[in-house]
């Protein structure tokens, strides 16, 4: 089995890397030759645990490869996955399909013997249908059919995901289709990872329907966590005694600054607007959205309050600038809304992050970039935590304080315990739970 895959960004690579490791052959294709370049000398764009060495093992043993040259990986290949971006276009919030058409008529162009195309982007109802009608206008002689395989991976456990997914969304309406969409699966029927196979449209619908059902969840927990706080509860407690229901879950109920990421705050809009323009609107994930938005600047507004109603002339350390641990992704971090909303109102930031600060710099200006955590914390008159990386978890609370102006700590990631806090001495505060 061959398999293009087009596109190296985050889905492209991983599936690349793993359907190699599966043991096809795999043709990485991207129109970005610098990246290709880099790609070949084994330098890595992207921070994903153990996507380095998945890559550099495979490409060893022959089965991975990248080029710029789509046209004789698609000639070659049994499917072509299109795993091109799918950005939100300025202005609707419908995501932008440019890259995903563009790349169709390219496909269609290079098409040779029966070829199964694949939409892994995540890409709204319809998107294959219109792939299937670009191919068949650009070349109607051509032996294909169009299938939709959406992504469930996570970034910073993307291999993982990829490897043991919970399930495996198949849209695919010819037995062919089907067959060698099974075929590429099959390494995970060992260990029996459902396969749902379904139409096009219904699978694009799937990957949607997943992302903003995890969104409404977070969202959920969030507002009870603001009420808890309200009532004394402990958010900590409501999750656990809600999530072992096990028609609930326990998994996606941890409260925080707000979702972010390349995914969720895109996903729910383009759905929402799907759904008004069909006069079916999802006025839940309407709210969802409004409230996630809104709850980013909240955060703000919490670490002003804690130190004492202004922040004017105060420095707040910051720990932590990416949507969430292990990825240097900035899109949509809390963060890029919480720094600018404290420097204007009067802070000097001091901010560390273990893998983000590159792309962070580019973002935020005017925040002094830290060798570490407690580097950070050097005179600050308070410490936030924005991302609940490891290296945070076990900070000192002795070497904290000696560098602190005063222990003061607003832990949006609820990563320390209240009580022990208060007994080291800290004034603490945290998202849903008592001090
Ligand atoms: C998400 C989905 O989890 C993946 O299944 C999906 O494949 C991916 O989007 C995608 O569509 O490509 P990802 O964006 O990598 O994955 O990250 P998540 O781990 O889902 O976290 C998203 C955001 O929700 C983060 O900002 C995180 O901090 C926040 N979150 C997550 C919470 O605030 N609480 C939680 O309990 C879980």
């Amino acid at each position: 089995m061959r398999v293009a895959m087009i596109g190296t960004g985050y889905v492209g690579l991983v599936s690349g890397a793993c359907f190699a490791e599966f043991g096809f052959d795999v043709a990485c294709v991207d129109k970005d030759a610098g990246k290709i370049e880099r790609l070949k000398q084994g330098e890595i764009p992207i921070y994903e645990p153990g996507l380095e060495t998945l890559v550099a093992s495979n490409v060893k043993a022959g089965r991975l490869s990248f080029g710029t040259d789509l046209k004789s990986a698609v000639a070659k290949a049994d499917a072509v996955f299109i795993a091109v971006g799918t950005p939100s276009r300025r202005g609707d919030g419908h995501a932008d399909l440019s890259y995903v058409y563009a790349a169709a008529k390219e496909i269609a162009e290079a098409l040779d013997g029966y070829t199964v195309v694949v939409t892994k982007s995540t890409v709204p109802v319809g998107t294959g249908r219109e792939v299937e009608r670009i191919i068949r206008e650009t070349r109607p002689d051509a032996e294909f059919d169009v299938a939709s395989n959406p992504e469930f991976l996570r970034e910073g456990a993307a291999i993982g995901d990829f490897m043991r997914p919970d399930r495996v969304v198949i849209g695919a309406e010819s037995e062919r289709a089907q067959s060698v969409m099974r075929d590429l699966y099959r390494p995970l029927f060992l260990i029996e990872t459902p396969i749902v196979m379904t139409s096009l449209e219904t699978s694009e619908l799937i990957k949607y329907a997943a992302n903003t059902f995890l969104a409404t969840k977070i969202t959920f927990i969030n507002e009870i966590a603001d009420l808890c706080e309200k009532l004394g509860a402990d958010v900590h407690d409501v999750a656990k005694g809600i999530g072992l229901d096990g028609r609930i879950g326990r998994k996606f109920l941890h409260p925080g600054p707000g979702y972010g990421g390349s995914c969720f705050p895109k996903d729910t809009l383009a759905l929402v607007r799907t759904a008004q323009e069909t006069g079916s609107p999802l006025r839940i994930v309407e709210t969802v959205v409004d409230i996630n938005a809104r709850r980013k600047e909240q955060m703000a507004e919490k670490i002003v309050d804690f130190c004492g109603g202004s922040v004017q002339g105060k420095t707040i350390a910051v720990l932590g600038v990416t949507f969430k641990p292990n990825t240097d992704d900035m899109r949509d971090a809390p963060s890029l809304v919480i720094i600018p909303a404290l420097q204007a109102a009067g802070a000097a930031i001091r901010a560390f992050d273990p893998a983000g600060m590159h792309e962070a710099q580019k973002l935020l200006p005017g925040v002094t970039w830290c060798e570490g955590a407690y580097d950070a914390m050097q005179d600050a008159d308070a410490v936030a935590i924005l991302t609940e990386w490891n290296e945070f978890r076990g900070l000192s609370v002795d070497r904290m304080k000696q560098r602190l102006k005063q222990p003061v700590m607003i832990d949006l990631r609820n990563i320390y315990e209240p009580e022990e806090m208060a007994q080291a001495g800290f004034r603490y505060v945290c998202v849903g739970r008592p001090g």
